[in-house]
């Protein structure tokens, strides 16, 4: 397969790619692939999301059974790497974590590189999705490819092609798509660049290409660590304002009058979710190991974490000031995600609240329509059927993620006691 070829195949839409890795950012992209034209096979080394996707059963909220039985006939999948032997392009979705001493975890990412790179054969173009620290594509999947390449005669940018190309998707947003939000693209080498372009033109309405990989690597943690940052600025106004016995939503509505140099970000339990709170410490972690630091970043992660702490206490208060202690009494916590209209409770800051208020000793229950049950809290908890019925019974209710199904008009109506970690409840009074 010649570089010309397999150009002349994206821009007709006959080329065959792959995306490896088929989760919340995996899946989706695949859907868009073969919604584009291209036949697509998705490459996971879980059996059980293979073979929903080859009976065209979606396990992500954002990707409906429809789109997938639509694009039947372009969209299969499989665990055998072997497949990327017929393939022009590969995207790798796999997860980056952090592992259990905050440390990146790029482990699939490196061994998904020794298997791709048994399956490198001249045109085919890598393009790397999953967000890691700068120097991620360059100086460990690169090598990886180029050690396999290196007795068939093969150069980086010549026979085949490596790119990185952050996902920008937001679980649970409809007004952007994966198509419609702007695509960061970078190669290796100038015609690494232009063979993403040529893989990716077809799919995404606007590509913005960048000079490196590191730069766009950096550019996607900037992304996300500014929403970090910015979170923990707006929570520590909310720390202030409650030392000093200001209105915290007034002082927000005010500042955000402001036509111009304002974002408004909203107070609330924390961070949560497969990004924000992971992301900005691989940029930490990158920095240290040059000997440098992330500031911002550790500030921004003392804050968020206090923020349970925050809201166990001022549900402690609201107890107290109605003569009850925590101990005993019957608390209803309303959502379980990491944000609203999303079925997802990783790293979700309501499983601490949820935690602290077991450990002090109160019958602590939730309610989340998308989460029946918590596994994440170590003991699992199931979510309590009757919404109405627990409202009314319960010594204090206390709103964590704003899902927009809540009614907070009735919720507000029937609660004893109201903590709103978000003003919600006031705001759509
Ligand atoms: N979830 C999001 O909202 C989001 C948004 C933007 C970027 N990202 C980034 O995208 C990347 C993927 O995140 P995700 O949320 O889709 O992860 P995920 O955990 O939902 O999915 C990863 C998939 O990869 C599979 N897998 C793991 N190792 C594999 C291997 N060696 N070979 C083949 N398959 C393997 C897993 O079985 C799983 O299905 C991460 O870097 C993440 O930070 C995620």
């Amino acid at each position: 397969m010649s570089a010309l070829t397999v150009s002349d195949r994206f821009h007709n839409r006959t080329a065959r790619v792959a995306v490896v890795g088929l989760g919340y950012v995996g899946l989706p992209l695949a859907a868009v692939l073969a919604d584009s034209g291209y036949e697509v096979v998705g490459i996971d080394l879980d059996q059980t999301k293979v073979e929903a996707v080859n009976q065209g059963r979606s396990y992500i909220a954002d990707v409906d059974d429809a789109d997938l039985l639509a694009q039947a006939s372009r969209l299969r999948a499989t665990s055998d790497y072997a497949v990327l032997g017929q393939c022009d392009a590969v995207s790798i979705c796999l997860p980056t974590p952090l592992d259990p001493e905050g440390q990146p975890d790029v482990s699939a990412i490196l061994a998904s590189g020794q298997e791709i790179a048994r399956f490198l054969h001249p045109g085919l173009v890598v393009v790397l999705e999953s967000t890691s620290y700068p120097g991620t594509t360059t100086e460990l999947l690169l090598p990886r490819l180029e050690a396999a390449a290196q007795p068939q005669g093969w150069r980086v940018g010549e026979e085949f092609h490596v790119a990185f190309s952050p996902e920008r998707v937001d679980p649970g947003r409809t007004d952007w798509t994966i198509q419609t939000t702007p695509k960061i693209v970078a190669g290796v080498t100038e015609s690494c660049l232009a063979a993403v372009q040529a893989y990716y033109g077809p799919v995404f309405e606007t590509l913005v290409p960048v000079s490196s990989p590191s730069a766009a690597e950096m550019a996607k943690l900037f992304e996300n660590t500014f929403r970090f940052v910015n979170i923990s600025l707006v929570n520590e106004l909310l720390l202030m304002c409650d030392r000093l016995e200001l209105d915290c939503r007034e002082v927000l509505d005010a500042a955000a009058t402001k036509p111009f140099g304002f974002t408004r970000f909203t107070p609330g339990p924390g961070v949560g979710g497969p990004c924000i709170p992971v992301d900005p410490y691989f940029l930490a972690w990158k920095m240290k190991s040059i000997d440098a630091e992330a500031r911002f970043i550790e500030l921004a992660g003392q804050i968020n974490a206090e923020m349970p702490r925050y809201w166990v206490q001022k549900v402690q208060d609201a107890l107290n000031d109605a003569g009850k202690p925590v101990k005993g009494s019957r608390i209803l916590v309303l959502g379980a995600a990491y944000k609203p209209d999303v079925a997802d409770a990783r790293e979700s800051p309501v499983i601490d609240i949820l935690q602290r208020l077991l450990q002090k000793g109160a019958q602590a229950r939730y309610h989340d329509p998308y989460i029946l049950s918590l596994t994440e809290m170590g003991v699992p908890l199931t979510a309590v059927a009757d919404l109405e019925e627990e409202v009314q019974k319960a010594d204090c209710v206390v709103i964590a993620t704003a899902h927009t199904v809540y009614d907070w008009a009735s919720i507000a109506q029937g609660a004893a006691l109201l903590v709103d970690t978000g003003f919600v409840a006031k705001r759509s009074s």
